[in-house]
């Protein structure tokens, strides 16, 4: 790894005429220039089916940059030099063969060794077509690096991941893939680390014998806007708790790593994951809850059901919404459950983690409630970013009460514009060779093999709760944790944690 020097590189985007690449790879790219990141040795291959030009792509790149905070039209039109467009057919060996030529004139132009990142930013049915040709059309043969970043969905199911996974490693090693995870970009998601490891209050309580549950709640407003296509075949659970919630299970329930190298980190969360007990297919309503959101109010707008979104079944039986309970059977962790929760049309866009400790053995205290308030740590991912910790003080005045006080620490003050997003860290790890905040394949199994045993139980109506759009979800998540003698702790910003 090489954090010194401004890395040199070709990116060639596939899908550079789509929304992701719009909306996250030109911005992100982009900050890493006006930071001064990437050198002027670099250049960016926008590829995709459509017959723009060189200046079509540069004037899109132009749009989704100018609106940014930091953005200047000097440097905006020196960046935009750096793109070309190559229209492109991705099953044409002729494609491959004018990629490379076009790829290596850029090096000549730009002084660039060799580096290439292929970066997948299109229909995942075509990811392995690409990777394959790019090997056999001569395209990965250069004197530098070549590395290939995968977006999600990786598979739709064990067997899908598995076969693309075979596809791409014919043209690339493990060490060259970057499988996304956007999550793994996000600041708060990178802090989990460094909240558990770099703290002497923390790590020695990290375990059940002072934990009592855990819970991760990634709550959205939107519904599922144009996606509906892709949706339907997705739902929530494929969406996003194969994905982002199982990385941030692992993170939290990980052994500490001997070094803080890519493979150590990555070992022990594939430990974790190992881990998990598996859920069979008799036994998935007593351990997840799935719902479907219907019509509703969201900041005081009517919004239609999911049934009537576009391109979605009217009579579908996506899940929109999953509440989970996930077991993690070892030493550390058993009998801790790990909840988790994430759904669309929800009341507020949210990411939180909230670890609560123990009860105390026993209660010296006076209290207005019956018990005395359970200390907790609420890590806030997104939007406000921080941690939160909940202890119990003395109520003032001439009494023995006991009262919860909660500290603060709070991201949102720093100035926000320089946080970089979490594509443009990602970007950069991958320009530098940092594939920590990648996900491994074996992370990706282990993670399918938990996911298709719960897909393979909702196959029909049974068990799908509806739950109006503007609800925290639907009634049954609550009871999921009620069984268990907790309660889903409010994710909220007004700081309302008490009982
Ligand atoms: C994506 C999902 O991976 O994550 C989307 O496909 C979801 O459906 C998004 O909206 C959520 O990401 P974030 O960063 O807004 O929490």
């Amino acid at each position: 790894m090489n954090t010194t020097n401004k890395p040199k590189t070709t990116i060639v985007i596939f899908g550079a005429t789509g929304d992701l690449a719009k909306r996250k790879l030109f911005p992100s790219i982009y900050n890493l220039y006006k930071k001064g990141k990437i050198s002027e040795e670099f250049a960016v291959v926008g590829v995709a089916r459509r017959s723009w030009t060189d200046e079509t792509l540069r004037e899109t790149v132009r749009e989704s940059i100018q609106d940014q905070a930091n953005a200047d039209t000097e440097t905006i039109e020196a960046f935009c030099n750096h793109f070309y467009y190559l229209p492109f057919d991705v099953t044409s060996s002729q494609s491959y063969k004018e990629l490379n030529d076009m790829l290596t004139r850029l090096d000549d132009q730009y002084n660039i060794p060799g580096n290439r990142i292929f970066y997948m930013a299109m229909a995942p049915e075509f990811f392995g077509t690409i990777a394959t040709n790019l090997k056999s059309q001569g395209v990965t043969d250069t004197p530098g690096w070549t590395r290939l970043v995968i977006e999600k969905p990786f598979g739709h199911d064990l067997t899908s991941a598995k076969e693309l996974n075979d596809n791409i490693r014919e043209a690339f090693a493990e060490e060259e893939i970057y499988r996304i995870d956007h999550y793994l970009g996000k600041e708060m998601v990178q802090n989990i680390e460094v909240i558990r490891f770099a703290n002497a209050m923390f790590e020695p309580l990290w375990n059940n014998r002072y934990i009592s549950n855990i819970q991760i709640t990634s709550s959205e407003t939107l519904g599922v806007e144009d996606r509906g296509g892709y949706y339907e075949a997705s739902g929530a659970l494929r969406d996003m708790v194969q994905n982002h919630m199982m990385q941030m299970v692992s993170l939290l329930a990980m052994e500490p790593p001997i070094n803080l190298t890519t493979d150590e980190i990555r070992s022990e969360k594939i430990k974790a994951l190992r881990a998990l007990r598996p859920v069979q297919p008799e036994e998935v309503k007593d351990y997840f809850v799935r719902g479907q959101y219907g019509p509703g109010e969201i900041n005081g707008d009517e919004v239609p059901g999911y049934r009537s979104e576009a391109n979605v079944d009217p009579e579908s039986i996506t899940e929109t919404y999953v509440a989970g309970k996930l077991m993690i059977d070892n030493f550390r962790w058993a009998g801790v459950p790990f909840y988790i929760r994430t759904g669309k049309r929800m009341v507020l866009k949210s990411t939180k983690i909230v670890v609560q400790f123990k009860e105390l053995p026993m209660n010296l205290y006076v209290t207005d409630k019956e018990q005395i308030h359970p200390n907790l740590l609420i890590i806030h991912i997104q939007p406000d970013e921080g941690i939160t910790l909940i202890l119990n003080g003395k109520k003032f005045g001439p009494t023995g009460e006991t009262t919860p006080v909660q500290l603060d620490y709070s991201n949102n003050t720093i100035d926000n514009a320089n946080t970089p997003e979490a594509y443009e860290r990602l970007i950069y790890d991958c320009m530098i060779g940092d594939a920590t905040n990648f996900t491994h394949w074996d992370e990706v199994y282990l993670s399918w093999k938990f996911i298709d045993a719960i897909s393979a139980a909702w196959k029909d109506q049974e068990g799908l709760h509806t739950y109006q759009a503007g609800e925290m979800g639907p009634k049954e998540a609550k009871q999921l944790l009620e069984k268990d003698g907790f309660h889903w702790w409010p994710v909220n910003n007004e700081g309302k944690y008490s009982i």
